[in-house]
């Protein structure tokens, strides 16, 4: 396996370091160090360990016109015993692959994206928070660093992972969500399924239209603008008639770990879970007949996060008031029991991370 090469730098510079006691809210606070590697000659060069700072880019790098970008989201938890562990982060290096060959990108072997992750939560092991729930989230990177205008896949890449000591993705208990009506977030044959920037930047100026009708997060229906493909970031779920469902994978949803894992966890505590295709028409229906009784997100900063209401267009809004959110807090304590190590979860779920003594 290639070695990171640790700087002395940067690990004088995360010795010093400690994490505020208060809430940490997310991807507020950011660790002192990061890995960076670089691709060129068709190959991976070297992985670096290095203090956190600036990446300096040329203004004609190809990554600010054309968006070549991919990343992904992913948690290291502290166990009761002090280890801590990584929560399925092969998954991880699997979607950062698919994403990177959507975007003409090269793939990190996965054995080298699991060392790299491992060594930076390995030196950041007295970051990672304490309290369950809480988390060092790894947010790992790549661009694209050729210099030049002309429209053409890079042959240069850069590689990067920061990690952020975090809490809750949303400061409330519950969220209000807006139904984007009119704009689209992916088509088929698109890059709906990648975890590629421009996704993020072209829910944004929904974003703003979301927060100005007092919501928190966006709705994203298909191209047809009649069936619930995802919110901005993260995925949706419903209890209907005491049934798990949810939005079926195509190539304009993203392929969600927490989604995958709650349907896993969903399954085995025998609650009837359906994949399909969800008209939005027919959800607010059945929320007024009481035949929806939960609605959630579920995403990796997210965890599971029930939904208070939805905002449509016409400008009604549909509480849900039948549910208490009874399954979906449920799951969420599951799930979170799990990643913390106070819950025995599926084999292979948490990754170990060995222990660096410097
Ligand atoms: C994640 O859940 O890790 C994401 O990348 C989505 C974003 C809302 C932070």
């Amino acid at each position: 396996m290639r070695k990171v090469e640790i700087h002395p730098e940067a690990v004088e510079r995360v010795k010093k370091y400690t994490i505020s006691d208060s809430v940490l809210g997310f991807g507020k606070y950011v660790a002192p160090i990061m890995i960076e590697a670089i691709y060129d000659n068709g190959q991976w060069q070297r992985f670096d360990l290095l203090p956190y700072g600036p990446i300096q880019l040329d203004p004609c790098t190809k990554v600010l016109h054309y968006g070549q970008e991919i990343f992904e989201g992913m948690k290291a938890f502290r166990q009761p015993n002090d280890e801590i562990k990584l929560f399925r982060p092969e998954m991880n290096a699997r979607r950062f692959n698919q994403s990177a060959r959507r975007m003409s990108m090269p793939e990190v072997p996965e054995e080298l994206f699991l060392n790299a992750c491992e060594v930076i939560c390995a030196y950041c092991k007295n970051l990672v928070p304490k309290r369950l729930g809480e988390s060092l989230y790894l947010r790992p990177f790549m661009i694209a660093t050729e210099v030049g205008l002309g429209i053409k896949p890079s042959k240069q890449f850069l590689f990067v992972i920061v990690a952020s000591p975090s809490g809750a993705y949303f400061s409330g208990d519950s969220v209000k969500v807006f139904i984007e009506r009119d704009d689209i977030r992916a088509a088929q044959g698109g890059i709906g399924f990648a975890k590629t920037g421009g996704n993020y930047a072209a829910s944004l100026q929904s974003y703003t239209k979301t927060i100005q009708a007092g919501c928190d997060q966006t709705m994203w229906l298909d191209s047809s603008h009649q069936y619930i493909e995802e919110m901005s970031g993260m995925n949706f779920m419903c209890i209907i008639d005491g049934e798990l469902h949810t939005p079926a994978l195509t190539d304009t949803i993203l392929d969600g770990i927490t989604r995958k894992s709650v349907l896993e966890l969903a399954r085995h505590e025998k609650i009837k879970v359906v994949e399909g295709k969800i008209a939005i028409d027919s959800l607010l229906q059945l929320i007024e007949e009481g035949r929806c009784t939960e609605a959630f997100v579920c995403g990796t900063a997210s965890v599971i996060c029930p939904i208070s209401s939805f905002l449509d267009k016409d400008g009604r809004t549909h509480y849900m008031k039948y549910g208490e959110g009874k399954m979906s807090m449920y799951l969420r304590e599951k799930l979170i029991s799990i990643q913390g190590g106070r819950e025995q979860g599926p084999e292979g779920w948490l990754y170990p991370v060995k222990d660096i003594h410097f």
